[in-house]
């Protein structure tokens, strides 16, 4: 028997994701769960309305985002804990630049990439951002064959129905390959 529970969002885990900005010029983090892929090349980030990264983002058009793995998971909840408007976030980590002037990165993530804003969504509680990356910058070390390897990456994974971050597990079949052994009978 399945028990409905009501209009609830399962869609977890997603990965968590530190946006880096310029906000008046000062850089600022901000923790940002609710990711989405709309195409190769084009994402989504969903911030609420009150959220002091927003009037960096709206300013400069850019920000970056950076995938933080595993070791880094204490900083990684604080900038989605304290607010840039009360709390000056950008010693937080050591940051560095790619083409884009007002989106820095985070030395210390495995993935950072920096991206110009495409296209914004009014919603009533929040705005949608649609970006998309100019240049992804990785670590070598979490390459395998120039790809990269999410194993080795360790990214943190979001479970807001348990408040839980999650470790990458294994995995356990290949894409476009797994459902060629369907066999309808
Ligand atoms: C795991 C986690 C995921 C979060 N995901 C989002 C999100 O997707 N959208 C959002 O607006 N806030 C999200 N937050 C909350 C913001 O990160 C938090 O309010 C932050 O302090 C805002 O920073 P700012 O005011 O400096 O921009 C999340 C927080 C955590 C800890």
């Amino acid at each position: 028997m399945k028990k409905n529970l009501g209009p609830v969002n399962a869609l977890y885990p997603t990965p968590v994701t530190l946006i880096g900005t310029e906000v008046n010029g000062r850089i600022n983090y901000i923790n940002i769960a609710h990711v989405g892929i709309i195409d190769f090349n084009t994402l989504s980030l969903s911030m609420v309305k009150t959220r002091y990264s927003i009037r960096g983002i709206k300013e400069n058009m850019t920000l970056s985002i950076n995938l933080p793995s595993e070791d880094m998971v204490i900083k990684a909840d604080f900038v989605g804990i304290v607010s840039g408007a009360d709390y000056d976030k950008s010693n937080i980590f050591e940051s560095f630049y790619g083409e884009l002037k007002s989106a820095p990165m985070i030395k210390d993530a495995p993935i950072c990439m920096e991206c110009k804003v495409v296209n914004i969504i009014d919603m009533p509680k929040h705005d949608v951002f649609f970006v998309q990356p100019i240049n992804t910058y990785c670590n070598e070390e979490v390459l395998t064959n120039d790809t990269i390897d999410f194993s080795k990456v360790k990214p943190i994974l979001f479970d807001r129905p348990q408040g839980k971050y999650w470790q990458l597990g294994k995995p356990f079949a290949n894409c476009w390959s797994i459902g060629k052994e369907y066999k309808n009978d």
